[in-house]
């Protein structure tokens, strides 16, 4: 017998619901057809007779993942996931679930969306392989056609693909110490660059990414993110101080530890993600530029998490400093919604200085994830996303803003922020004094309030997650989430804040 026959993942039950209404729908063309429609042709099996076995089986491969899956990743939940369609998923046991968490960032149009799966499934039966040094490839070159409209600047027009975002900022390093001949680099504190070897040695938002993995890449030297936390300040502390502050710290480096000469590449995220949904202030952004000009250092800007309309512009830089010339601009996530291509562009003076050769890798630019992106690039230029992101980050804001200032909720809150559908709460913390600004010695505050409301929202089926080393949780649906969508989510939410409220 074959080792693999015991089971299939065929045998999971599976889930559907009528094809009513596919979020993302308003997004796409009429012509644009729905090849998930197939899966829904069933409906859900809770209630036949075979429900009892089709659940114990669900548990059955949570129980096989726990016990197989590498025991060094970690979960929110231990959900079997079966489909995924617009902010909707379903598991294998029959729950529907509000997705907030687009992947992380990824499925920013939504889980399978018609017009990006469309274009993958009929790029399967053209080309699914051709390794990059063997020759060109048509999705290759036609995502870069539609690539070099939406960069942030316009020398940007030289690219290169890969498959994750760490490894895009593995490729910003080697193409930064190729292009200077210099080693160096800065980083800021809360930043998150990656995981693997190189972009972990970026990575300063939490040591679990890197511990017991040194040592790392050497010649990191890592700055002050005008945030208040990084700062130990205020969070009523003004931008300008912020700057003021940040700007210092890292003028000290560079009188202190490593000569500017001596350094290759700035690297930055325009809004910090892991770091805690922080968007840096346009003011520092503009020193940044001037300190790499002034002594031939390269700012390469991570908008990995940040970019594809996630903060209501393509890049998140556009709204920020609109001028601003990122010599490296370094992406993934929403460029393919799900499917795994990564990517930098520059300028050509920069990668004219490459070795030929010194780039590739055997899926770098695979033909499918190209076509998915050129699909996604389609959706993403028909304006429409754009303008959903703008109300319904209002919306989203106006609800947490009004938590933060409602008189049984604000003795929990410090801090709002984020851009577009980036947003986050920040909550108070009794060991992280400065967040408690504002209360009164004598207000109780309760402990581990993020997870709390984390919790609540996940045993409500709301997708939720956290993020940094402080007491943060972040929003992040697909951007063509619906007015229906964000009421029932923050109906949850804010049901949640008032429970850890109430119960102190
Ligand atoms: C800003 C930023 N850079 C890099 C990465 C690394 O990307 P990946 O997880 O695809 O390797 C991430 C991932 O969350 C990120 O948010």
């Amino acid at each position: 017998m074959s080792r693999f026959a015991s089971t299939s993942l065929r045998a999971l039950p599976r889930v559907s619901r009528p094809i009513a209404s596919i979020p993302g729908r308003a997004f796409i063309s009429s012509s644009v057809t729905t090849p998930a429609s197939a899966a829904f042709a069933q409906q859900p099996q809770q209630s036949d007779s075979n429900s009892d076995a089709a659940i114990k089986s669900a548990a059955q491969w949570a129980e096989f993942g726990r016990d197989h899956v590498c025991h060094g990743l970690g979960r929110l939940r231990d959900h079997v996931v079966v489909k995924g369609d617009g902010l909707d998923l379903y598991t294998a046991d029959g729950k529907k679930l509000l997705d907030f968490t687009a992947g992380i960032g990824v499925t920013n149009l939504g889980h399978c969306h018609p017009h990006v799966s469309k274009a993958a499934a009929a790029q399967v039966n053209e080309l699914v392989h051709l390794q990059c040094s063997i020759s060109f490839h048509a999705p290759y070159l036609q995502l870069i056609d539609k690539l070099i409209p939406a960069m942030p600047h316009e020398s940007l027009d030289q690219f290169f693909f890969w498959n994750s975002g760490s490894e895009a900022i593995e490729a910003a390093i080697k193409v930064a110490r190729q292009a200077t001949g210099k080693q160096n680099m800065i980083v800021f504190s809360g930043a998150y660059h990656g995981r693997t070897m190189g972009s972990g040695a970026l990575t300063r938002s939490k040591p679990i990414y890197t511990q017991g993995t040194g040592p790392l890449m050497p010649g990191v030297f890592s700055s002050a993110f005008p945030y208040w936390h990084q700062l130990g300040v205020a969070p009523s502390t003004s931008e300008e101080e912020l700057v003021r502050l940040a700007e210092h710290q890292l003028d000290l480096i560079l009188r202190q530890q490593v000569n500017p000469k001596d350094v290759a590449a700035i690297f930055i995220e325009p809004v910090q993600g892991e770091g805690g949904y922080v968007p840096v202030p346009p003011a520092f952004l503009r020193h940044l530029r001037q300190v790499c000009d002034k002594h031939g250092i390269l700012l390469v800007i991570d908008e990995v998490q940040s970019g594809f309309f996630r903060t209501g512009s393509y890049f998140a830089i556009e709204q920020l400093v609109p001028e601003l010339r990122p010599d490296i601009l370094v992406f993934a996530k929403g460029v393919a919604n799900g499917f795994p291509i990564s990517g930098i562009a520059s300028n050509k003076e920069i990668f004219s200085k490459l070795d030929v050769g010194s780039m590739g890798g055997t899926y770098s630019g695979n033909a499918v994830a190209c076509a998915a992106g050129i699909a996604a690039q389609e959706v993403y230029q028909q304006g429409d996303i754009q303008k959903n992101v703008e109300v319904r980050s209002k919306q989203l804001f106006k609800y947490l803003n009004g938590l933060a200032s409602g008189e049984k909720t604000k003795h929990l809150i410090s801090q709002v922020r984020g851009m577009g559908l980036m947003a986050a709460m920040e909550f108070r913390n009794t060991s992280d004094k400065c967040t408690l600004e504002g209360v009164s010695s004598d207000t109780k505050i309760p402990k581990n309030i993020g997870k709390r409301v984390q919790e609540y929202c996940l045993n409500n089926d709301l997708m939720v997650l956290t993020t940094s080393a402080f007491d943060t949780i972040r929003f992040i649906p697909a951007l063509t989430v619906t007015e229906e969508e964000i009421d029932r989510a923050m109906k949850i939410f804010v049901q949640a804040v008032e429970n850890v409220a109430k119960e102190g």
